[in-house]
């Protein structure tokens, strides 16, 4: 059974046909510029493909080809991408690659690297790649050499962090710091949490990392109850120090402090990570006690950037520094290899094989590692916030669809919860299954095995499925009557022919898990790229942003001074009955 026949992909033909592709065509942007991705041969050849292959089935293509597994699996370093069960012939990836050579992928990437104007509603460039680049000396964003910069930056955190592990640091009273509590949202929260968490084993025991993201105030409260403010410090991590739930959290943790600690001097338990220096001294930090982060670092990219700081204190900066060092080895196999045996690219391609020509909406991800908990939580800001976009470089509307929808959980718990729909459902979901191969804990080789044998059998069985004439005979079997097994085994029955990758980590390190996150940056910029779209921008949360302050003062004031539609207006309505009372 297919289960790609409809071609849903993008009705460029009935924009054609309309005549909106003529108008777009001709106007006066489209020279000089990227050619449009649907206009392209390489895009028709892929169609086409696409229809050849539709009807086949993944199961056959390993009958045929013993050495499928190693034609379509990668390995590098500590890390082996299998994409073998994935909707694809030797073809496919030809084509897609040459898809990707028509719009001048290597290019693009030379661009990342070398400080580009990737960003090219903010003019400027994204240079999460040179925080990593330990051995660099000299890169220019305009006349200036930011690497000095980056590299006095590492120094500072190895210096603080340092003296926090090493108690020289003390508290108001003179205790040493036992725990971390971050303040941030977005990237200044997902980065560090993910990451402290997936690294927690590397960890100094006598500290502890929490945080504060959210403006309800029951997560500060839940995190007060842990700790003591003597033996506090608060690390204010936002790029613009203006996001207002950052600083309404952190103005309130000031307060607390105040009331908590027998001095005014809330120096020794305060330190900020910004590039907008002076609003974090004027909000009391001192200046040296304020990290830098320069504005070509995007907030979802910013882990390599003090805003590792919760990680390196916790880890120590050596750790850190492997950290580092595991995501620069992937920058240069991401720019060096050729496209065929390039993780970040295959996987990308993948993605907008199945995007842009199956009109597939949702992409999971699924670790099977515990430490990797929030990962999923850390892609989704990458990669939804990145390219989730409606429009090309040059602001014209795009014909094909961009970003997928980016959810999972961890395995097993995904597997008990909403696998179902993965194996009988009608959505057709690509998955990334995320195995580890040792066990963090040397006497838990038994839980390993399991967990590693569930993620391998869920992505068998997405791909085999069971069919309906199987399932019967099974039921004959166990005893059914001949009328009964025909019912049940409709229902038993697994289509099966259901794409995943499994990404198998030899171990969970820092230099593993730099990888790791730098092959995701890379996939998402590789997909932006072909798309044409601006990945570094994120000007759709700017919206609500803006609309926030008339809501909250007509919410608080006592005459209502905006006017908002019928809906909102209710609802604030009865936002205001409900606090009247409270
Ligand atoms: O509102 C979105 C966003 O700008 C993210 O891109 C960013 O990571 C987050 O807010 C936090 O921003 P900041 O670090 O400036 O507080």
């Amino acid at each position: 059974m297919a289960f790609f026949e409809k071609n849903r992909a993008i009705s460029w033909q009935s924009l054609q046909k309309s005549g909106i592709l003529v108008s777009i065509l001709s106007s006066k942007n489209i020279k000089n510029m990227t050619p449009t991705l649907t206009t392209l041969s390489e895009w028709d050849i892929l169609q086409d493909h696409k229809k050849t292959i539709s009807h086949q089935r993944m199961q056959d293509w390993f009958l045929d080809n013993p050495h499928r597994f190693e034609k379509f699996s990668l390995k590098f370093n500590e890390l082996m991408l299998d994409y073998s069960k994935n909707y694809i012939t030797g073809q496919t990836l030809s084509h897609l690659i040459a898809l990707a050579n028509a719009v001048h992928l290597p290019q693009k990437i030379e661009q990342l690297f070398t400080g580009g104007e990737v960003n090219s509603t903010e003019k400027r460039p994204a240079l999460h790649t040179a925080l990593r680049d330990r051995q660099q000396t000299s890169l220019l964003v305009g006349q200036t050499n930011v690497m000095p910069d980056i590299h006095a930056t590492l120094d500072h955190m190895r210096e603080f962090s340092d003296k926090i592990r090493n108690q020289t640091w003390r508290g108001a009273t003179g205790k040493p710091i036992q725990d971390i509590v971050n303040i941030g949202i977005g990237g200044s929260h997902l980065g560090p949490l993910m990451t402290t968490r997936a690294l927690s084993e590397f960890a100094m025991p006598e500290l502890n990392c929490h945080f504060i993201s959210n403006i309800d105030s029951a997560h500060i409260h839940e995190v007060l109850t842990l700790i003591d403010p003597e033996t506090t410090l608060f690390i204010i991590s936002s790029k613009s120090f203006s996001t207002l739930e950052t600083i309404t959290n952190a103005a309130t943790i000031k307060a607390w402090l105040q009331t908590k600690l027998p001095t005014s001097n809330l120096e020794h338990h305060m330190v900020a990570i910004t590039a907008a220096k002076e609003k974090a001294i004027a909000f009391g930090i001192p200046e040296q006690q304020i990290f830098n982060l320069w504005n070509w670092v995007g907030g979802r990219y910013s882990i390599w950037s003090a805003i590792g700081l919760p990680l390196a204190i916790m880890i120590g900066m050596d750790h850190f520094t492997n950290f580092l060092d595991g995501a620069y080895a992937m920058d240069q196999h991401f720019r060096h290899s050729e496209f065929a045996h390039n993780m970040p690219v295959i996987m990308a391609l993948l993605d907008i094989w199945y995007s842009n020509f199956f009109d597939v909406k949702a992409h999971a991800i699924i670790p099977y590692s515990h430490a990797l908990t929030y990962f999923r939580a850390h892609l989704q800001q990458l990669d939804m916030e990145s390219n989730g976009k409606h429009v090309a470089h040059h602001g014209e509307a795009l014909p094909y669809q961009t970003g997928a929808i980016i959810w999972g959980e961890q395995g097993c718990n995904g597997q008990h919860a909403f696998h179902q729909l993965f194996h009988q459902g009608q959505h057709i979901i690509p998955i990334d299954f995320i195995l580890v191969g040792k066990s963090q804990h040397a006497f838990d080789q038994q839980h390993q095995d399991i967990l590693v044998a569930s993620g391998l059998s869920q992505a068998q069985a997405l791909m085999c499925g069971k069919s309906f004439l199987d399932a019967k005979q099974e039921l004959l079997q166990e005893g059914y009557s001949a009328e009964e097994a025909d019912f049940l085994a409709k229902h038993k029955s697994v289509p099966g022919n259901r794409p995943s990758n499994i990404l198998f980590l030899d171990q969970i390190t820092p230099y593993n898990v730099g990888a790791l996150i730098a092959l995701y940056e890379h996939k998402t910029f590789v997909q932006g790229a072909i798309w044409n779209i601006n990945s570094f921008d994120q000007w759709g949360v700017e919206l609500g942003k803006q609309l926030l302050p008339y809501i909250l003062a007509d919410l608080r004031d006592t005459e209502i001074k905006s006017h908002h539609d019928a809906s909102t207006q209710g609802l604030i309505n009865h936002y205001r009955a409900i606090r009247k009372n409270s």
